[in-house]
């Protein structure tokens, strides 16, 4: 049986795959040539470029990837109790054909760097997945294939994504996922097609303390701890109620160990995400995720892509713009999305700025620990803002928030 029968699923989702999403996630230095040509301005960008002599001190895959194992200790695990297995299922691939319908045009769901993504029905247990199966010819491969396994086997939380299953036949190589039914975080962020709401502010700040709290279980709940390395809007998946969750570990690293503060790996992740110290140095610690939480964060506010390369040039890079507003407050409310017209708290907007001005510093060493990220971000979801039934012209906004500043006084968190 495949999903064909299942109404609702939206129009910008379903129907014929596109390329829009593929080739996204790359080897950041292998693409310099490609991303130079696209936004020359950028100091983040000068910097990635510059990273090349890194790659020399690239461990192998396989070693890399047999160390990585090792640390994770999940081979023990599975055999010993058969937690693993239990939670991340085999399937055969005649079982997640028949679940797609044999991947059927109107059960895709999008494509990204490892393939496309399909809605499909599991048979044995009618539950709704997502299937992602593995393009041959794509950018990422087996190795992705074994670390999302691997990782997703280990990690338990209500703000991370679910693996129910793999598949490893022959060459096929699937993934198989909950079914997150509000896709992910850009699909609500961009491009809305006619019709469909923006987030309100609320909900931004839901979500962003979500995401939060998902990165915090890595970071310092999990043992080892683990650099995610890919946080961006289209890994954060939303199921109801805006509920976020974090996918997609297939670059996800153990953390350093002992006295060490980094781990040293070929420069990879998705291009205007990626923290600029880690780009020139191929040195990742856990402030890499950080300066990745801060675009996203960002991305919440201010509606705006990490990179446009529809905007003038000094605007593509969501950082590079950002940074100097940041100096002035006056500058606060001509960042934020306009399509909230208006409707979003003045200090709740200050607070949310700072906290991503502080994960998007260019020093990893002074961006905020993810705890304290958790603790901010939870404090500002809890302010629940009642949105006034007056919805203001961009230009109005700016005027009112002015009007508004001056009532609500000096802003000392600020
Ligand atoms: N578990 C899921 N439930 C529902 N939709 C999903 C799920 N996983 C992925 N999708 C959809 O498939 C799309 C493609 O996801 P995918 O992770 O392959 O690519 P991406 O995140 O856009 O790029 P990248 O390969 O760089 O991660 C997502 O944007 C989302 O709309
Ligand atoms: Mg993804």
């Amino acid at each position: 049986m495949g999903c064909s029968c299942w109404p609702g699923s939206s129009s910008k989702r379903s129907g014929e795959p596109t390329n829009k999403n593929i080739n996204k996630k790359n080897d950041i230095s292998c693409n310099k040539s490609k991303h130079r040509a696209q936004t020359q301005a950028s100091s983040d960008e000068l910097r990635v470029g510059a990273y090349e002599t890194v790659r020399k001190e690239e461990v192998s895959k396989n070693d890399q990837l047999s160390v990585d194992v090792k640390k994770l200790n999940l081979g023990d695990e599975i055999s010993k109790d058969g937690k693993a297995s239990k939670r991340a299922q085999p399937f055969t691939f005649d079982e997640l054909t028949a679940a797609t319908g044999n991947f059927q045009s109107n059960c895709f769901l999008g494509s990204g760097g490892f393939g496309k993504v399909f809605k499909g029905l599991l048979e044995k247990t009618n539950q709704v997945v997502a299937i992602k199966q593995l393009d041959r010819n794509g950018l990422q491969g087996i190795k992705e294939f074994v670390v999302e396994v691997l990782t997703l086997s280990m990690v338990e939380h209500p703000n991370l994504v679910k693996l129910v299953g793999f598949c490893a036949e022959g060459d096929q190589r699937l993934l198989v996922y909950e079914y997150m039914p509000l896709g992910s975080l850009e699909n609500h962020l961009y491009d809305l097609p006619p019709g469909q709401k923006p987030l309100d502010w609320n909900t931004r700040m839901k979500i962003a303390a979500g995401a939060a709290k998902g990165l915090e279980y890595l970071h310092v709940k999990l043992e080892p701890p683990i650099i995610y390395r890919d946080l961006k809007c289209s890994n954060i998946l939303l199921s109801e109620g805006y509920h976020p969750k974090l996918s997609d570990f297939g670059l996800a690293k153990v953390g350093p160990s002992g006295d060490q503060t980094h781990v040293s790996t070929r420069v990879m992740g998705t291009y205007g995400y990626c923290a600029p110290d880690y780009a020139m140095t191929g040195q990742l610690t856990f402030k890499s995720d950080i300066y990745s939480f801060g675009v996203v964060l960002l991305e919440l506010i201010t509606g705006r892509k990490a990179i446009d390369n529809t905007r003038e040039r000094s605007e593509q890079n969501l950082v590079s713009w950002a940074r100097p507003m940041f100096k002035d407050r006056k500058n606060f409310s001509r960042m934020v999305d306009p399509l909230l017209q208006g409707q979003y708290p003045v200090r709740g907007l200050y607070q949310a700025l700072a906290i991503a001005a502080m994960c998007v510093q260019e020093q990893p060493n002074v961006r905020p620990a993810v705890s304290d990220v958790v603790m901010a971000l939870n404090y500002l979801a809890s302010q629940n803002y009642e949105p006034s039934n007056h919805v203001h012209s961009s230009t109005a906004m700016t005027v009112d928030d002015d009007q508004k500043l001056v009532a609500e006084h000096e802003l000392d968190s600020c």
